[in-house]
């Protein structure tokens, strides 16, 4: 069929979110957070109560797949507890209606949360907390051997890292601990090899069908200099590429380590330019004003890169010879042509780095709601479908976007070559 945008036939086409940006009602260092908009998280969509709705809107999108995350603070009260069998019941109850709808669940074991019980021992910085993590990914991997396959470990430890000890963002807000820094990553990443073999060995996949998977999903942010002659610039930009990418991946793929994961996660956004020391995105502050005079096209939080997406998976295809999933990609703006049109050309570099040999196994849409988008609140608009948090009942709409992703969910997007000037020679 000329003019579709086509992808294998098992190719996952999914969406994603994460438990405290959706769920509402956790107890973590996120629930007495106070978001630049004023927004908390006690609430947020209410998943929590409404993940069957939820689950319908998924089937109604046509995705295949869920990237969901299981909320540790809900299962264990204390170190080596025993899992909280209600909360436990709860989980096995969302993957069963997504087994229904024939949804494959991708579970994220941590995404930027921890019970308080860690953060009071000194959270990630103290290694107390890799045997905790462990025996928590045990129990849960053995409670649910028989519903899921795929598992993903850590969420961008890079930004959870950064944002903690480095940049001041996340709780416990600490800023240029660069020893602290090095220290969670390092941490996260044995936690990650050892749970990754228990994985290994004690999953089962659904019903023996599938043999298990696991892997991180690393962020991956382009750093540059904006301007070409300004060696400051150059040197910061490299030397955050080391710091957020290379060193990262290094610690938690390098050498024998790469053999405990199954495949990569990367989620990507697109990439920070520097001028004078500050990135040019919107999150950092800079006005939109000031970005369209310098050309620099962005959602409502970074600058989106399109054609860096393509060569980036071939350059982690090449290095780490795992295969591929897409666990996030996705654009925040009240403009649903712009992420449209965003969303058409990334996929479009997708298609084109799977033609050249890439093996990548599925994409996910961050994020399937509109949700509690961290230190920014309820101010960034993810979702496919949106959500009305002015409305007590928080009722959920499809947008033209989640529209657009159920025809390709379908297999029937019309092809975007035009869009990118230069890749229409593909
Ligand atoms: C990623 C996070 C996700 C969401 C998106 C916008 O870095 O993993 O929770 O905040 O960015």
């Amino acid at each position: 069929m000329d003019g579709v945008l086509k992808f294998p036939e098992k190719f996952l086409w999914g969406t994603a979110t994460s438990p405290t940006q959706v769920e509402g009602h956790v107890v973590n260092e996120w629930t007495d957070y106070l978001a630049s908009d004023g927004g908390h998280c006690r609430t947020a969509c209410n998943h929590y109560h409404r993940y069957e709705e939820d689950v319908d809107w998924m089937a109604q999108l046509g995705v295949n797949a869920y990237r969901m995350g299981i909320e540790w603070s809900r299962l264990q009260s204390a170190p080596f507890a025993p899992l909280n069998p209600k909360e436990l019941d709860r989980y096995v109850h969302l993957l069963d209606c997504l087994k229904v709808k024939g949804i494959t669940p991708m579970v994220v074991l941590h995404h930027f949360s921890n019970p308080p019980w860690i953060t009071s021992a000194g959270g990630w910085l103290n290694p107390a907390t890799i045997p905790a993590f462990v025996d928590y990914v045990t129990k849960l991997v053995s409670a649910l051997r028989d519903r899921v396959w795929l598992w993903n470990t850590f969420n961008e430890p890079d930004t959870y890292a950064s944002l903690t000890y480095l940049l001041g963002g996340f709780p416990p807000f600490h800023k240029w601990r660069f020893a602290s820094y090095r220290k969670v990553i390092k941490h996260m990443a044995e936690a990650h090899v050892q749970a990754s073999r228990v994985i290994r060995s004690e999953a089962r996949g659904g019903n023996g069908a599938k043999a298990p998977e696991v892997g991180i999903a690393k962020n991956w942010t382009y750093f540059e200099a904006f301007q070409k002659f300004a060696v400051w610039d150059h040197l910061l930009a490299l030397a955050a590429h080391y710091a957020f990418n290379h060193f990262v991946l290094d610690t938690f793929l390098g050498g024998r380590r790469c053999e405990a994961s199954t495949y990569l996660g990367v989620n990507y956004y697109g990439r920070a330019r520097l001028n004078h020391f500050q990135a040019l995105v919107p999150t950092n502050g800079v006005s939109d004003e000031r970005l369209n005079q310098l050309g620099i096209v962005c959602d409502d939080m970074f600058e989106r890169h399109p054609s860096g997406f393509g060569p980036l998976l071939k350059k982690f295809q090449q290095r780490y010879r795992l295969p591929i999933y897409i666990t996030e990609h996705g654009a925040a703006s009240t403009n649903d042509d712009f992420r449209i049109r965003d969303l058409k050309q990334h996929l479009h570099e997708l298609r084109g780095a799977l033609d050249d040999g890439v093996d990548v196994r599925g994409f996910f849409y961050w994020s399937l709601l509109d949700n509690f988008e961290w230190q920014f609140g309820y101010s960034k608009k993810f979702g496919l479908l949106s959500v009305d948090f002015n409305d007590e009942k928080l009722p959920r709409k499809m947008t033209r976007v989640g529209e657009f992703y159920r025809s390709i969910c379908a297999g029937r997007a019309e092809d975007s070559r035009e869009v990118i000037p230069g890749l229409a020679a593909r």
